[in-house]
């Protein structure tokens, strides 16, 4: 099968990923944000079936999703485990629809297969500015709601902290390419924490590319599935420039 796009960490194909994906190998993460089925835009139709279909493919699943999304089409989440929600805090509401809450952020969630401990999941951390820190080099207890398999019943001022589950992230409407298009900056996190250094994330349902620039960012490989050429176009010049694609930032 031909890419429409490679360099030496991307590679882009074109077309459906129900007839793409059964040519490809195994992939250490899936990362995507498919259709949700919610507009009336040509190409957001809700592909059935799509979760399973990606089994024999990874271990390890984030999909952006509206909560509507997710839970009228559950069972296609058949076989899945969910480890964790997280929210992208988009700044300002960008739904359309008038008769509802205006919608300022996405879900994100975290699906697996197999033993948890076999799964690569690292979480990222945060610089705390001197105020927020205990003192120096402190080794405290925990506490007993920690005292569990979650994690050891000490710790020591480390200067940082484990990153929370609500991403802020400003839509940047000035430069944005794709009108559901990713914020890399939130990407960039999804990666860290569930594709190991060096490894490989597959986004089936590209848009314009944001997985593999954060993908680049962060020193891991991508393979992409896109169905509309115009978007292949976008991300081919997207990831040919070359330039410091920031994408919005946290
Ligand atoms: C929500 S957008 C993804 C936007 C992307 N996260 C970004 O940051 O640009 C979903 C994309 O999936 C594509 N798509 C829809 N059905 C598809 C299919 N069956 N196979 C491959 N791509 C598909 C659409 O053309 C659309 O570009």
């Amino acid at each position: 099968m031909e890419p429409y796009f490679a360099d030496q960490g991307v590679t882009l194909y074109l077309g459906d990923m129900v007839e793409v994906l059964p040519q490809l190998g195994t992939f250490d993460l899936v990362v995507t944000d498919p259709p949700y089925g919610e507009t009336s835009l040509g190409w957001d139709v809700y592909p059935t079936g799509w979760p399973q279909l990606l089994t024999t493919h990874t271990s390890s699943l984030w999909a952006f999703g509206s909560m509507r999304m997710f839970l009228d089409h559950w069972s296609d989440f058949a076989g899945w485990r969910l480890s964790q929600d997280v929210v992208w805090d988009k700044g300002r509401a960008t739904s359309p629809a008038t008769d509802r809450f205006r919608r300022a952020h996405e879900h994100v969630l975290h699906f697996y297969r197999g033993p948890w401990r076999d799964l690569y999941h690292q979480t990222p951390r945060t610089q705390v500015d001197k105020r927020g820190r205990h003192s120096p080099a402190t080794t405290r207890h925990a506490g007993p709601t920690t005292q569990s398999e979650y994690g050891p019943s000490t710790w020591t001022e480390t200067g940082t902290r484990l990153v929370e589950s609500v991403l802020h992230a400003p839509k940047d409407r000035t430069r944005s390419i794709n009108p559901t298009e990713k914020p890399v900056s939130v990407l960039e996190l999804l990666i860290s924490y569930a594709c190991p250094p060096g490894g490989t994330v597959l986004d089936p349902f590209a848009g314009s590319g944001s997985t593999a620039v954060a993908a680049r960012h962060t020193g891991r490989s991508a393979v992409l599935i896109e169905k509309r050429e115009v978007q292949c176009e976008t991300t081919a010049r997207r990831l040919s420039q070359g330039v410091l694609d920031l994408g919005g930032s946290l």
